[in-house]
């Protein structure tokens, strides 16, 4: 049997936290044949809830978690792991300044990045889904000078997989044989979800979304603004935040940056940019990418509408 993998999920006391963890210990992050053993982080005023988890952890004898541990520590919550999903900070709250939001997370993610590039296992690939997500992923790179940049992602996946979902509704076929969108940018409502290069397997072989959704106007208006108002639209429908599918994409972009994607099929990711689309260098931005080995690469050559909005 394979040694277990330590997994940290910081704020796991909340609404993604307590959909991710179970999905997590069921192997749909890592595949049913890995153990694992989860860190659990939050803050002191959650520790009681996080217990709580911890206890319903135990409950649920999965048979492929280990161990648990939950802290409020944050350098416990960091030893030895080898994946980080970031869940925790400081979300913009009613009447607050951005540059407000951005203090708070700029401690939060700076204190959390050095106590994983001292304490983390050797490796150790990173995911931020803690809005506002890669800006929180380029300071977790900034403060963790010693975590290969490569390492360090932030989460867009939720935006793919929306997009697949709204073309595989539009057009009634399934959403595993929709492929290929690309969210560009942010994690925010500036993103570009871009369904140029996208694919459907329809009987009569691969055929691209833009030959079979003939509407140009849903493709170039409303599917673009469904998929970037998503978020907004679940909060206002379920009074809370799109926790399910959020814990669902995370694990979805760990296992294919881990296990890799399917031949032919890129996916989207928060990545430090090399440049690649005259996106400045640095920045941590959502490109298509492929994984194979443990390594995301950039697909090139997929831009007909280069995106100039940085
Ligand atoms: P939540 O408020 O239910 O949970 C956040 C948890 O983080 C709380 O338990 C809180 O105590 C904890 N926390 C706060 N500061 C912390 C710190 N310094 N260290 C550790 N834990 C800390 O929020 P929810 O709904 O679980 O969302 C979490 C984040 O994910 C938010 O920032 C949200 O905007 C973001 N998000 C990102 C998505 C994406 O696609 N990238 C999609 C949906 C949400």
């Amino acid at each position: 049997a394979k040694d277990p993998v330590r997994v940290l999920v910081t704020g796991a006391a909340g609404q993604i936290g307590y959909a991710l963890v179970p999905m997590i210990a069921r192997g749909v992050m890592l595949g049913a044949d890995q153990a694992l053993i989860l860190h659990m982080l939050d803050i002191p005023p959650a520790a009681e809830a996080l217990n709580g988890v911890k206890m319903e952890l135990v409950d649920a004898a999965f048979p492929l978690l280990k161990g648990v541990v939950a802290t409020t520590d944050v350098v416990e919550a960091c030893t030895g792991v080898n994946i980080a999903v970031m869940v925790g900070g400081f979300p913009r709250k009613e009447g607050m300044e951005r540059k407000d939001v951005m203090a708070k997370n700029v401690s939060i993610y700076k204190a959390q990045a050095s106590a994983l590039e001292q304490h983390a296992a050797p490796n150790c690939k990173v995911l931020v889904v803690a809005n506002p997500a890669n800006t929180n992923a380029l300071i977790l790179k900034e403060f963790a000078p010693s975590i290969p940049a490569k390492n360090i992602t932030c989460l867009t996946r939720l935006d793919h997989n929306r997009a697949l979902g709204q073309i595989s509704e539009r057009l009634n076929v399934q959403v595993f044989d929709v492929k290929n969108a690309i969210i560009w940018g942010n994690h925010s409502s500036t993103q570009y979800p871009d369904v140029n290069h996208a694919t459907v397997l329809t009987p009569a072989g691969e055929k691209p979304v833009r030959e079979l959704v003939t509407d140009d106007e849903w493709l170039n208006g409303g599917f673009i603004t469904t998929v970037q108002q998503r978020g907004a639209a679940i909060i206002k429908a379920r009074k809370l935040s799109s926790a399910l599918s959020a814990a669902s994409s995370a694990c979805d972009h760990i296992r294919d940056w881990v296990l890799g994607t399917p031949e032919g099929t890129w996916v989207s990711m928060g990545v430090y940019s090399d440049g690649s689309y005259n996106v400045p260098a640095g920045l941590i931005y959502s490109f298509p990418v492929v994984c194979s080995g443990g390594e995301w690469s950039i697909v090139q050559g997929k831009a007909e509408h280069p995106r100039t909005r940085f």
